[in-house]
C-alpha cells in the first residue's frame, strides 16, 4: 500500500519539467524501493531437473561444436528475473556445461569469479594458472577473478559440470569483461594445492618459501568433503546440521570473495529446517534424493537436480531415503551480504 502519493497526483507540467532536468520525485516510489520489514524479491523458488537438462545439453553437443561455442552451457535462469537476465538470484549465475571426449575449451580469464561442481563423467581437467586440476564427480574447482583457466577432456564419456558464477553482480557493477588467451595450452607446473593442503588443520610450513598465493587451493576433492561430513556426523550423533564451508586454507576465510560454497549431509530419513536468512541460496543434490520445502513450495530433488531459494525464506530439507545419507552442494550470497553489512538470520 503506497501512502506517500502517486506520481499522477503531481501536475503534468511539473512532472515534465522534472523529466527535462533528469529529476525524479522520491516519495511516490519510496515504499517500492524500501518496503516495510521484508524485501520484495524477484527471485522465485525454482527447480531444475537434471534428467530434463541432460538430453538438451547433449543435443547442444550435436548442434554446436565447441570451437564455435567456446563454452557449451545451458543457463539455469530464474523466471522471476526474466530468462534473458540469465541469473538464478541477484548475485548467482548457474550453468550446466558439457565437454565431449577430446574437446578443449581454450584458456581465458574474466572478472567474474567462478567455480565448477562436477556432475557426471570422468577424465576432464581444468588448468588454472598452470595448476592442472582433475575433475571427478562432486569435486569443486575454483577459477577466481582474473585467473587464466582452460578445460580439457581425456576420458571416453561426456563430462558435465555445474558452473556457479557471481556474474549477475559483477555485470550489474559494470565490471564484467573477459580476456582471451593466445590459443595455446597452458604450461602446466608442478604442485597442486589440494595435495599441499591435503588434511584439515594442517598447512605447509613456509621455511624457505611462503605461500603467498591469493587462492592457494583450487580443487576441493569430493572424497575429502564427503569424508569430513561423515566424520562430523559420526563424531556427534546429536549434531543437527552436518555442514562444511569451503575455505581458503591459509586464511580460513570463504574460498571466494562474493559467493559462499558449502557441502551438507542429511542422515538417513533426516529432516532439517534452515532458518530464513537474507542471502539467496542454491542446493545441488550430489548424492541421494530429497524433498525441499522453500517457503510454501515443495520440490522433489533427484540426483544432480538443482534448486534455488530466495533470501529471507526458510528452507526445510528432508532425506527421502531411510537407509542412505543424502549430500548437497550449496552456494549462497553470504560473503557478499556480510561484507555489505546486510546479513541477517530470522526466526
Ligand atoms: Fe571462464
Amino acid at each position: 500500500m503506497n501512502d506517500l502519493g502517486r506520481i499522477e497526483d503531481l501536475p503534468l507540467e511539473y512532472r515534465q519539467r522534472l523529466t527535462e532536468q533528469n529529476l525524479v520525485p522520491l516519495w511516490p516510489s519510496l515504499r517500492g524501493v524500501m518496503p516495510p520489514h521484508v524485501p520484495g524479491p524477484k527471485t522465485q523458488p525454482t527447480h531444475w531437473s537434471y534428467q530434463s537438462i541432460k538430453p538438451l545439453l547433449m543435443q547442444a553437443g550435436e548442434l554446436t561444436p565447441i570451437e564455435k561455442a567456446e563454452r557449451r552451457v545451458l543457463v539455469l535462469a530464474n523466471p522471476g528475473h526474466g530468462l534473458d537476465k540469465m541469473q538464478a538470484s541477484p548475485a548467482l549465475y548457474l550453468g550446466m556445461q558439457l565437454l565431449l571426449p577430446g574437446e578443449w575449451a581454450p584458456s581465458h580469464r574474466h572478472t567474474p569469479n567462478a567455480v565448477r561442481m562436477v556432475v557426471e563423467g570422468e577424465g576432464a581437467w581444468t588448468t588454472v594458472e598452470g595448476e592442472k586440476c582433475p575433475m571427478s564427480r562432486g569435486d569443486l574447482i575454483l577459477t577466481p577473478s582474473g585467473l587464466w583457466h582452460e578445460h580439457g577432456h581425456e576420458g571416453t564419456e561426456p563430462v558435465i559440470w555445474l558452473d556457479v558464477l557471481d556474474l549477475p553482480l559483477v555485470y550489474y557493477m559494470e565490471a564484467s569483461y573477459h580476456v582471451n588467451g593466445d590459443g595455446k595450452r597452458q604450461q602446466v607446473h608442478a604442485g597442486q594445492g589440494f595435495r599441499q593442503y591435503a588434511r584439515g588443520g594442517m598447512r605447509p610450513t613456509p621455511v624457505f618459501q611462503s605461500n603467498n598465493k591469493r587462492y592457494p587451493m583450487l580443487r576441493y576433492p569430493w572424497a575429502d568433503a564427503r569424508a569430513a561430513l561423515q566424520s562430523m556426523a559420526d563424531n556427534d550423533p546429536a549434531l543437527e546440521c552436518v555442514q562444511i564451508t569451503y575455505v581458503n586454507p591459509e586464511t580460513g576465510e570463504d574460498a571466494e570473495n562474493i559467493l559462499g560454497f558449502y557441502a551438507l549431509m542429511l542422515r538417513p530419513g533426516q529432516s532439517l529446517k534452515l532458518p530464513a536468512r537474507s542471502p539467496a541460496c542454491v542446493f545441488h543434490q550430489i548424492e541421494g534424493r530429497s524433498e525441499l520445502q522453500i517457503g510454501e513450495q515443495s520440490f522433489a530433488l533427484e540426483l544432480a537436480d538443482t534448486c534455488c531459494a530466495p533470501g529471507y525464506t526458510g528452507v526445510r530439507l528432508r532425506n527421502l531415503s531411510a537407509s542412505e545419507p543424502a549430500f548437497f552442494f550449496m552456494a549462497d550470497e553470504s560473503p557478499l551480504h556480510r561484507k555489505l553489512g546486510i546479513y541477517e538470520v530470522r526466526d
